[in-house]
């Protein structure tokens, strides 16, 4: 299998996106430790695994430097070393113009998105180079980072913030055979939509379902095994040429 006895951390691994792509790596052989805030969701999407490979989890805040070197020094005592991160923890403020956004709800959003991200590589590279066996970062953006709408314009930087980090860390990285890529999804009916509209996937009205639809080319949102399917390409040995790249798994929207 692509994976066999690779050892993957997956951030915000308790729901949506994260929960997919935990469970296409783990189906694929990969040794998974799912992180998340969410103990009881991280819990269940843990007891839904059933791949070969072994299965940790910790509760664990991406913006909070101790926990993420705690999660960093479990993976190499349960998993044995770290051969791929992707960070996928993040979440949006409440869809509002950003005259009023206020300083706190900049400040929190800019810390999850863009400061997790950044505590997890720097944690995790190292790890990586002292194995010298290169490995793969993959980080969640949105195609709101290439392509904004109005509403999450403070999220949509902290988007734009972590592709440009992609880029550059994949330069830094290159000499090391670690590659960093990323991937821009459209919207999907995650957890991430209380959030960012005030109102649960499930109780979403047809209409405004249909709204987000009629933006996408192909007819649809995204579905979390549409991210899952693009993170592990990304982070398999077919992608061992790529780096600093980001996929829009977007159904045509940004075109
Ligand atoms: N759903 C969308 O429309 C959409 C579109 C583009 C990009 N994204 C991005 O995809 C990623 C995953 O989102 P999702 O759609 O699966 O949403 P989700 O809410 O279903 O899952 C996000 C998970 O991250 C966890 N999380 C939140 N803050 C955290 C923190 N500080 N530390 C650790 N874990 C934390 C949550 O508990 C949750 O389990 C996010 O980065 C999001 O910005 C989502």
């Amino acid at each position: 299998m692509r994976f066999d006895n690779r050892r993957v951390i997956v951030t915000g691994a308790g729901s949506g996106f994260g929960a997919a792509i935990a469970a296409r790596f783990n189906a694929e052989g990969a040794h998974v430790l799912l992180t998340d805030i969410n103990a009881d969701g991280m819990e269940a999407v843990a007891a839904q695994l059933s791949g070969p490979g072994k299965v940790s989890q910790a509760i664990c805040n991406v913006a909070e430097e101790e926990q993420v070197q705690a999660v960093v020094a479990q993976a190499q005592a349960e998993l044995g070393g770290i051969d791929v991160l992707v960070n996928n923890a993040g979440y949006s403020h409440l869809n509002k113009l950003l005259w009023k956004i206020t300083v706190e709800e900049f400040d929190a959003v800019f810390a999850v998105n863009v400061r997790g991200v950044f505590l997890g590589c720097k944690h995790v590279i190292p790890v990586m180079i002292e194995q010298g066996t290169g490995g793969a970062i993959v980080n969640i953006a949105s195609i709101g980072s290439v392509a904004p709408r109005p509403g999450v314009t403070p999220y949509n930087g902290t988007k734009g913030a972590v592709l440009t980090m992609t880029k550059g860390l994949a330069l830094e990285c290159a000499r090391h055979q670690i590659r960093v890529n990323a991937v821009n999804p459209v919207a999907a009916l995650t957890g991430f939509m209380k959030g960012a509209t005030g109102v649960d996937s499930a109780d979403m009205t047809d209409e405004a379902k249909e709204r987000l639809v009629s933006t996408v080319p192909l007819g649809r949102l995204t579905e979390p095994e549409d991210v899952a399917a693009a993170v592990t390409y990304l982070a398999s040995d077919d992608a061992r040429f790529m780096t600093g790249t980001a996929m829009n798994i977007d159904g045509g929207r940004s075109i």
